[in-house]
């Protein structure tokens, strides 16, 4: 399987996702500020690998870090991580865990530190790969075999840290005759599903037909999706999902073809500080991914443009959310709480 990020000796190796499918080139960042970077122009990407990345960033700034303030260094790079892309709770929650780590041992000398901090972030990384194979057997159950679902954006490998959420279920459904044929929409403007689920679906030989966005309500009527299946980049208390933008307008077009919608995402991308999606931070891009196509002019260079990469789908329109722990059925309120006692 590809590798999305790895550590080594003070360099952190990134799959520059902004070049495929074209290449597969990596980047090789020596600064967390290379790699807040990378977070920022959508060279790595997805919630749960944007959390393990930014988690390796901090450790890395340690690693290379040889002045005698290392509170406020950690502080600074804390904050720039911080603000790279405020919908993706995964990201708070990766950061938060190295934090915790860091003040609990900052008395320690710069190298020990440092490397209790790689430790932890290697840790993340396994446990990620995991989390998702579990979401992969729990997800699979839903399906009836040889079942036709419609994705969008990527939560696949290349979101993560391995193997995918939403196809995690899809790759382990696949191996159980579960899956026929995946559509996937191209997600514009970024074209994850193009780009990404595409290539990472056929490297596996996996079937795939790639749509655009605007096609899913027509395919639904024509009787040729079983279920639709998406990551998450925050879900809140009730269950409300924020994800690729395109992905409410899925959830309604599913919810009136009686066709069940299935979010996949690991309880860390659980926000229960928020009790609903009204709260959630959505994150508004560059208006140059909507008025360029592989950076070619497509429309009058100074159009006003509204950009924002998420949307939140609520939780009416959600048939069930696949968690490692199993699934979180409705009333979602009640059954999070539940799950996420759990977790104490
Ligand atoms: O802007 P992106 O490419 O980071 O958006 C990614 C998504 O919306 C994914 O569905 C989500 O992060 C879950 S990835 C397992």
């Amino acid at each position: 399987m590809i590798k999305t990020v790895s550590y080594e000796n003070g360099i952190l190796t990134i799959l520059d996702q902004s070049k495929l499918p074209e290449k597969v080139e990596y980047l090789r960042c020596h600064t967390p500020e290379e790699v807040a970077d990378a977070i920022l122009d959508l060279k790595v990407r997805g919630a749960p690998l944007i959390g393990v990345t930014a988690a390796y960033a901090l450790a890395l700034g340690m690693v290379n870090y040889h002045g005698n303030n290392k509170i406020e260094y950690f502080e600074k790079i804390y904050n720039l991580l911080a603000s790279t892309r405020p919908t993706a709770v995964n990201l708070f929650w990766a950061i938060n865990r190295i934090k915790k780590i860091f003040l609990e041992n900052s008395s320690l000398d710069n190298t020990k530190l440092a490397n209790i901090l790689i430790n932890e972030v290697n840790k993340m990384f396994k446990e990620d790969i995991n989390t998702n194979k579990l979401i992969g057997e729990h997800g699979e159950k839903l399906l009836n075999l040889n079942s036709k679902v419609l994705t969008i954006c990527n939560a696949g490998a290349l979101a993560t840290c391995g193997y995918g959420t939403a196809l995690g279920v899809i790759r382990t459904g696949f191996r159980e005759n579960k899956i026929k044929n995946v559509w996937a929409c191209e997600t514009r403007p970024v074209l994850q599903g193009s780009r990404l689920t595409v290539w990472e679906l056929l490297e596996d030989n996996i079937p795939v037909t790639l749509i655009t966005d605007s096609m899913a309500a027509y395919i639904m009527s024509l009787e040729k999706v079983d279920a639709v299946i998406v990551g998450a980049d925050r879900i809140a208390a009730n269950g409300d999902t924020a994800n690729k933008i395109g992905t409410y307008s899925l959830a309604i077009a599913a919810h009136y073809h009686s066709i069940p919608f299935y979010v996949a995402a690991p309880t860390s991308t659980i926000d229960l500080t928020l009790t609903s999606g009204t709260l959630i931070p959505i994150e508004q891009r560059n208006a140059d991914e909507i008025r360029q196509l592989a950076n070619y002019p497509i429309t009058h260079q100074d159009v006003e443009v509204f950009n924002p990469s998420f949307d939140v789908t609520p939780n009416e329109f959600i048939t069930a959310i696949i968690c490692e722990k199993g699934i979180i059925k409705k009333p979602f309120k009640q059954e999070i709480i539940n799950f996420m006692g759990e977790e104490e």
